[in-house]
């Protein structure tokens, strides 16, 4: 038996010490909270997607009388990001949510397991790092890569057959 530890590189910034460039993200994902639909939850989701030709591709979360119908901030964003800019990948992924007392959360937002296994396969398709800003009106996180946010994570490479 061998015990092992994964260590996931994270980036604290206050608002104030982001880039310009991220604080510009950032403040996309957080406008689009208000054009969240979510009559149900009344949590307000918005994510902002920097591609690299330089347009900005932003969703908010869009919900269903029938629950499971709904969507997330997150892949409304990329799905919408995908099917008009196939050839392009994401650079930076920012995500931002108000709770519903209308507040923005004070710890950085948590995309749920589905965005993140979305949020990999974007990267993939993309072949570059998608770096991830998840706003907290305390502080934002910034993680290098999806890999960070899904440790041990499952891509189309595992359906591989392995080579010995
Ligand atoms: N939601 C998102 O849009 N993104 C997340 O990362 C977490 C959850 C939405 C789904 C649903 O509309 C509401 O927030 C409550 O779960």
């Amino acid at each position: 038996m061998k015990e092992c530890r994964i260590e996931i590189p994270l980036k604290v910034y206050t608002y104030e010490e982001l880039s310009e460039t991220d604080r510009t993200i950032v403040d996309q994902a957080k406008q689009m909270t208000y054009q969240s639909y979510s009559p149900y939850s009344h949590f307000s989701v918005g994510a902002a997607a920097l591609l690299n030709n330089g347009v900005t591709v932003t969703g908010s979360n869009q919900e269903n009388a029938a629950y499971p119908s709904g969507l997330c901030a997150e892949r409304t964003t990329l799905f919408y990001a995908q099917a008009q800019y196939p050839d392009a990948a994401i650079e930076v992924l920012a995500i931002a949510a108000r709770n519903e007392s209308g507040e923005f959360a004070e710890q950085p937002v948590s995309p749920c397991g589905a965005c993140r296994q979305v949020m990999l396969e974007s990267q993939t398709r993309g072949g570059i790092p998608m770096r991830i800003l998840l706003y907290g009106s305390k502080f934002t996180y910034e993680l290098e890569k999806v890999e960070d946010l899904l440790p041990l994570c499952f891509t189309a490479k595992d359906m591989e057959p392995s080579s010995h």
